[in-house]
């Protein structure tokens, strides 16, 4: 059995997101071809998501410089318990959905504030001599980003999301990446429906091989 983590950051609906109108035909296909998998949502709009603040930047200052965990102040251990299990959470699962919209070039700083809680020293990545190592290789882990921008950014130096995201994937040791992107859908509004369909059916396909 897999555990498969689906992560949303839409402030939207389903029925007006065009990225979670896609991931949800995904998760319906997934669910069919793999009924015994566990699947967990992460919404990182609604979830509280332990943000990196003045306690988490003192209490990893202080464990750096050897200190013990149980001489770090309660906030301090609080808020790097969180983190590190959002890390230990993120590292024990197998499948990974990003389902996302394209803000300013990026994605909405929620998105960003999950990320940053799974980039954890020790649990997902190491620093050695020939520089940082990704944890989670070699364990058969795959992530899928479902993504939609209203303009066309896909392969430009205008794009920050989907490109980014796949960086950040292989830095943990997460290789196997793959996208949908549903592009153009306020550029070309008349044509929103086609591209999303194209995307509902490429999601069917990558459900059964995911
Ligand atoms: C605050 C905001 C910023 C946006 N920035 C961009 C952008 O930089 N490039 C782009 O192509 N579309 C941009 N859009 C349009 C959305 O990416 C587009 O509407 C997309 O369909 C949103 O995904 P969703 O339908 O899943 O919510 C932006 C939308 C909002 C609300």
């Amino acid at each position: 059995m897999k555990t498969l983590l689906f992560i949303t950051c839409n402030l939207k609906p389903k029925g007006q997101s065009r990225s979670l109108t896609v991931a949800d035909e995904f998760l319906k296909k997934y669910a069919e071809f793999n009924p015994d998998d566990r699947i967990e949502f992460i919404d990182t709009y609604r979830d509280p998501i332990q943000r990196f603040d003045e306690d988490v930047l003192s209490g990893m200052e202080k464990l750096n410089c050897g200190m013990a965990f149980a001489s770090l102040t309660q906030n301090e251990q609080i808020k790097l318990g969180k983190i590190w299990a959002s890390a230990d959470k993120f590292a024990e699962a197998d499948r990974y959905v990003f389902v996302t919209p394209m803000w300013n070039l990026s994605f909405p700083a929620e998105l960003k504030m999950y990320l940053d809680t799974i980039c954890v020293v020790g649990k997902t990545f190491i620093y050695t001599g020939k520089g940082p190592v990704g944890l989670l290789g070699g364990k058969g882990k795959k992530c899928l980003s479902i993504h939609a921008s209203g303009g066309f950014h896909y392969g430009t130096p205008f794009d920050f999301s989907v490109p980014y995201l796949k960086t950040l994937m292989k830095f943990i040791g997460v290789d196997d990446f793959s996208s949908i992107v549903i592009e153009g859908v306020d550029a070309q509004p008349e044509r929103a429906e086609e591209f999303v369909a194209h995307a509902v059916e490429r999601a069917r396909v990558e459900a059964a091989v995911f």
